[in-house]
């Protein structure tokens, strides 16, 4: 049954001008459908694209963009003293000016100052107003001053343009804030930081049509990116054969075979303070390729196939450590007597950090939860009960930051 309304989240969705502001249409339902009692704030602006009617009915909440509304209810310092969060999705050039230097000409800007909550921005602008000084040295003031702001995605803009400043998936920024709400504003811990982390599975074929592959979906390695994102880290995702979409503000690069993940997470860990190793990928590969579909033949048995080892990039990067002072993280997916074969993992590849779970049909592959014990090289064992994806991300992330300093 829904929960009454004071028992509810308290959500501030912040909606300044720019043509996403559609978009927070969609970021609305995500937040009250998930239980949170929302109160939208356009700006006079953000009205020209979406009218009060359509956020006041979505909300079940009434509409105002001026101080001068509803006077008697002070809501320009109510609304902000009493938020558990909150988001500004588009935020424009301007929302971003004003607020990194404290004015106050709105309902908006006003909630923005009294709010002593977490507080989420998802930039949304054409590229030359993102890359501008003044633009970059407001995102820089606002993330000193603790505010979460969301790198904006690459893609379309308004009109045939294309670039960076578009808005991230609304499904993006309603996981960013959901991590916002239930851990509170982590230090950006991971600040200055490269991470790379893999997800997925590899797939690896035996001709144009088929291919040998596994069941891992990649949302543990998404968790992992998203949250080190969150943490200040810049991240590279190595993604294979996923399809989730890319998590905000991360650099995603994509591919197919345990050879392309290599290469991939080779590069990327030239300059990395730590890797994580969470997509599943194959131990062994077809010996051949046929170039043309394998056809089925009436009179005989088909061929059977020959497997080769792939490399084992766990262990050439605890080999290696590219980097002085790398940490390097593995996962172990086990269906039986899990622990002792992670202990023997974690000692054959030589890796600081072990991620133990146990699988099965249904259990981890393609879940939304997921339950761990972290192994260390150091002899620590540290159990994460059962919980989001997201929650063993950030024991990882606590292991790793320690391990860095
Ligand atoms: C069609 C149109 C689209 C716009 N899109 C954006 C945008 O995506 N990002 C942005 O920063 N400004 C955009 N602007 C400019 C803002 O609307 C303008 O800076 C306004 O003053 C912002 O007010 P606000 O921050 O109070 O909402 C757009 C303007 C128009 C007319």
């Amino acid at each position: 049954m829904d929960k009454p309304k004071a028992d509810k989240p308290k959500v501030v969705l912040g909606v300044s001008g720019g043509i996403a502001a559609y978009k927070a249409c969609e970021l609305l339902r995500r937040l009250t459908e998930s239980g949170h009692d929302v109160r939208v704030v356009p700006t006079a602006s953000a009205l020209h694209f979406v009218g009060a009617a359509t956020w006041s009915a979505l909300s079940g909440n009434p509409v105002a963009t001026e101080v001068w509304d509803d006077v008697h209810e002070v809501p320009h310092v109510r609304i902000g003293q009493h938020a558990d969060l909150v988001v500004v999705a588009p935020a424009t050039a301007d929302m971003l000016a004003k607020a990194a230097h404290g004015l106050a000409d709105d309902l908006l800007t006003n909630t923005l100052l009294t709010a002593r909550c977490p507080v989420v921005f998802a930039p949304a602008m054409h590229t030359e107003m993102w890359e501008h000084p003044a633009t970059q040295e407001n995102v820089a003031t606002l993330r000193r001053r603790g505010a979460v702001v969301i790198e904006p995605a690459v893609g379309r803009l308004t009109g045939a343009d294309t670039g960076k400043g578009r808005l991230p998936d609304p499904a993006e920024i309603f996981e960013v804030c959901r991590g916002v709400l239930a851990r509170g504003v982590t230090a950006p811990d991971l600040a200055g930081r490269h991470v790379v982390v893999s997800a997925g599975g590899t797939r690896e074929p035996l001709d144009p049509v088929r291919f040998l592959g596994n069941r891992s979906s990649g949302k543990q390695g998404y968790a992992l990116a998203r949250t080190a994102a969150a943490r200040g880290a810049r991240v590279t995702l190595v993604a294979a054969n996923t399809a989730l979409p890319d998590p905000a503000g991360v650099d995603v690069v994509r591919v197919g075979t345990a050879l392309q993940l290599r290469e991939a997470v080779l590069k990327a860990a030239a300059d990395a303070d730590a890797v994580v190793m969470a997509a599943a990928v194959a131990d062994f590969r077809p010996a051949t390729y046929a170039t043309g579909k394998i056809k089925k033949q009436d009179d005989r048995d088909p061929d059977p196939i020959v497997l080769v080892r792939n490399p084992d990039v766990l262990a050439e990067l605890s080999a290696e450590r590219v980097r002085p002072g790398q940490v390097v993280v593995g996962f172990a997916a086990e269906t039986d007597d899990v622990l002792a074969h992670g202990r023997a993992k974690l000692r054959r590849k030589g890796c600081d950090l072990l991620v133990v779970n146990e699988v099965g049909e249904s259990r981890t592959f393609g879940a939304e939860d997921n339950e761990a014990v972290v192994l260390g090289a150091d002899g620590s064992e540290t159990p994460v009960p059962h919980g989001p994806k997201e929650a063993l991300a950030d024991v990882v992330w606590d292991l790793v930051a320690a391990r860095l300093t």
